[in-house]
């Protein structure tokens, strides 16, 4: 083993390297550094490469021969050559600075005018939970083969309900307490705020040819009284899948493709037998939510195979074709997701509240 004793004080090219020899060194060049000509951008380039350069800088390579040092003398050649380099920085600093006021002059530009007051940084925003969470839906669904389909809002009562296999008088439609805009001169129907996405099947099929493979994400509005889980308006995103062949199978796999991707992929689901009258058999789908008091199930989504009459009032032949749907509320998930524990604040715009995501 080789001892500080037999420290041999020869660097990398044989040169014998003291701690004298070294600061001497780190005198001539702090004298060349001091009186460098520095006025243009080129001459500042040329002393980089020079003084500082990676490969060949002449400080570079002095700070190379430290470790030739005897340990005890290396902390003085630190400081000194930490110096050296600290003033060759500050140097090209400065050059640098007047290259650029010569370059801006030359250029004709303005020159700044310091008097001026100061620009505010504008204030970031950031996008509403509710959009972010509507945005990895989507995504999530555009991932797998689904398009995206929109409807209006105010919609008429054949699109919202009858379409949808709400019979005129059936008490379904208490389901949905509707806002109504206007009701028709012959007493029955109207114009209304949509209760659900689901009219938007309605629509998509109308306008469209079978297959389909679409979500449609929007705005609901129901006649709710508002308390901390519901509120006036509130987002869904709608599902339809029609073609020949599609199964119930179909309908959970993607649920629970989708749940897995949205949730985790350790997420505990349970698919539930429910009643909506757009669909035959219907289910809904929970998630399971830890909680310190030991966690609950949550309904996400309604879903279920498009009853017949639906495919019917859509000119669609319900004997060759099949399809599913689904409809999930937007905030119930991402009010889950973010730990918000108010709907209500959601449609606040409380900056203080808004700025934490
Ligand atoms: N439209 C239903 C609602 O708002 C949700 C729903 C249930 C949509 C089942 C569907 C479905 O497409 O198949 O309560």
């Amino acid at each position: 083993m080789r001892g500080t004793e037999g420290f041999s004080g020869a660097d990398v090219m044989g040169e014998e390297v003291t701690l004298a020899s070294l600061l001497e060194r780190v005198k001539a060049l702090a004298q060349g550094v001091e009186s460098a000509r520095l006025q243009t951008a080129s001459e500042a380039e040329a002393f980089r490469v020079r003084y500082l350069g990676q490969r060949r800088g002449l400080v570079t390579h002095l700070f190379k021969q430290i470790p030739a040092l005897p340990p005890g003398e290396r902390r003085t050649a630190g400081i000194a050559l930490n110096g050296l380099r600290q003033k060759a920085k500050e140097r090209l600093e400065a050059a640098r600075k007047v290259a650029q006021q010569q370059r801006t002059a030359a250029s004709g530009e303005a020159p700044i005018d310091l008097t001026l007051p100061g620009r505010r940084q504008r204030e970031l925003g950031s996008v509403h939970p509710l959009t972010q969470a509507l945005r990895t839906i989507t995504s999530i669904f555009e991932g797998i083969g689904f398009s995206i389909a929109e409807g209006p809002e105010i919609e008429d009562d054949w699109h919202n309900f009858t379409a949808l296999n709400f019979g005129e008088d059936h008490p379904a439609r208490d389901m949905q307490d509707t806002l109504f805009l206007e009701a028709s001169e012959s007493g029955e129907g109207g114009i209304m705020l949509r209760t659900h996405t689901s009219p938007v099947q309605i629509r998509s099929m109308l306008a469209g040819q079978v297959p389909f493979r679409l979500i449609a994400p929007g705005r609901v509005y129901r006649n709710e009284s508002i308390t901390y889980k519901s509120y006036c308006l509130f987002h869904q995103v709608e599902g339809l899948v029609v073609d020949e062949g599609i199964t119930m199978a179909d309908l959970k796999h993607i649920l629970y493709t989708f749940a897995r991707a949205f949730f985790g992929s350790g997420v505990r689901l349970r698919f539930r037998p429910s009643y909506f009258p757009f669909t035959e058999p219907s289910a809904e789908l929970d998630v399971w939510w830890d909680l310190p008091s030991g966690g609950r199930w949550m309904e996400i989504l309604g879903s279920g195979m498009v009853h017949p009459n639906v495919l019917e009032a859509v000119s669609i032949d319900s004997e060759r074709y099949t399809g599913y749907a689904f409809g999930m509320g937007i905030e119930r998930p991402a009010m889950l997701l973010y730990g918000i524990d108010d709907i209500r604040i959601l449609y606040e715009n409380d900056v203080r509240f808004l700025s934490q995501f």
